[in-house]
């Protein structure tokens, strides 16, 4: 018998459930979950809805209400749809929770202090008509990487690779097609080139268990390679705050930090409620715990480098460890 953390991936509240969710993570991590708990394992299955970033705040715009409205109205509808069809979460919560906020402000702290956040000065897009920033996701342009028109300032759908807005050839508004400006701005970069030795002998050590599909391991271990640091903030007024940061408001934790942070927010705040506030240990601190995650094909890079770069960070088991 073992514990089993069954880690299923967060829908964007930016809309409602869609039979993609269903499809992609709900019915496979509800199969796999009633089955261990069957086999006599002690299964913790946690997610919640994914409620920072710049999706929420282009549809709270389109719509013309407060992101956290936009919120608060889809992670209900999720939520009763969810019930609905009878997945069998241990906790389904959000990350605009109180708990979440505090863990992940916790493991910025600890990463940052353990020497792997580093400061750099980006080139960031602002409107030049409203002198506003323009969030990544508001920018397009042509890909670099593989040609094709349309690509968003975070990343092209079509050959999936992550994208900085000022990779973008021809980049343009996507709200008003204007040309963006670029102006200086400091951010703190996850260092995954001082976590990259750790990282992959973490990823050997997944390869040899055998447990993941070697089309992932491999596309792991390849992006490992050529691996820079991250920027982990972003200029936008929805987020977590960034610790030290208190009194630059227009600047927020990135969503992909704080999300991947959920599936260990989730296990203490379900501990929390249980009674037994240490009870998420035996799924984290037990090194013959198990985790397993579900999740689309675009979540990999977020699963097989951030989040266990960020563990890794908090550990102190990188370079500077
Ligand atoms: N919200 C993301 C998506 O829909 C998934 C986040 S999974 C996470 O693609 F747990 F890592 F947050
Ligand atoms: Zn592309």
């Amino acid at each position: 018998m073992s514990h089993i953390l069954s880690s299923v991936a967060w829908p964007y509240a930016n809309g409602p459930r869609h039979i993609g969710h269903v499809a992609g993570f709900g019915v496979p991590s509800d199969v796999f979950s009633r089955y261990m708990r069957m086999a006599g394992h002690d299964v913790l299955m946690v997610s919640g809805t994914d409620e920072h970033g710049t999706p929420i705040l282009v549809a709270a715009d389109e719509e013309g209400v407060s992101a956290r409205e936009l919120a608060d109205r889809n992670n209900r509808a999720i939520v009763e749809d969810l019930v609905a069809l009878g997945l069998s979460y241990d906790l389904f919560t959000r990350t605009t929770a109180g708990n979440h906020y505090r863990v992940v402000q916790d493991m910025f702290r600890t990463v940052r202090d353990n020497g792997y956040m580093v400061q750099e000065i980006t080139r960031s897009a602002i409107s030049p008509s409203t002198g506003r920033t323009l969030p990544d996701r508001y920018i397009e342009g042509i890909c670099p990487i593989c040609g094709t028109p349309g690509a968003r300032g975070d990343q092209c759908d079509t050959c999936g690779n992550q994208l900085d807005p000022t990779d973008l050839v021809n980049p343009r508004s996507r709200i008003n097609g204007e040309i963006p400006e670029f102006v200086e701005s400091t951010h703190w970069f996850l260092d995954l080139p001082a976590l990259a030795t750790a990282l992959g002998a973490w990823l050997d050590e997944r390869e040899a268990s055998g447990t993941w599909r070697p089309n992932v391991i491999r596309f792991s271990q390849n992006i490992l390679r050529e691996i820079r640091p991250r920027a982990m903030t972003r200029d936008i007024d929805w987020g977590i705050p960034v610790p030290g940061w208190e009194d630059q408001p227009t600047k927020r934790l990135y969503v992909w930090f704080d999300a991947v942070i959920g599936y260990l927010s989730a296990s203490i705040e379900w501990a929390r409620r249980t009674g037994d506030p240490q009870a998420w240990r035996a799924w984290w601190n037990d090194p013959d715990a198990l985790s397993y995650y579900f999740m689309g094909k675009d979540n990999i890079v977020f699963h097989s480098q951030i989040w266990p770069a960020e563990l890794l960070g908090y550990n102190g088991q990188g370079d500077r460890g």
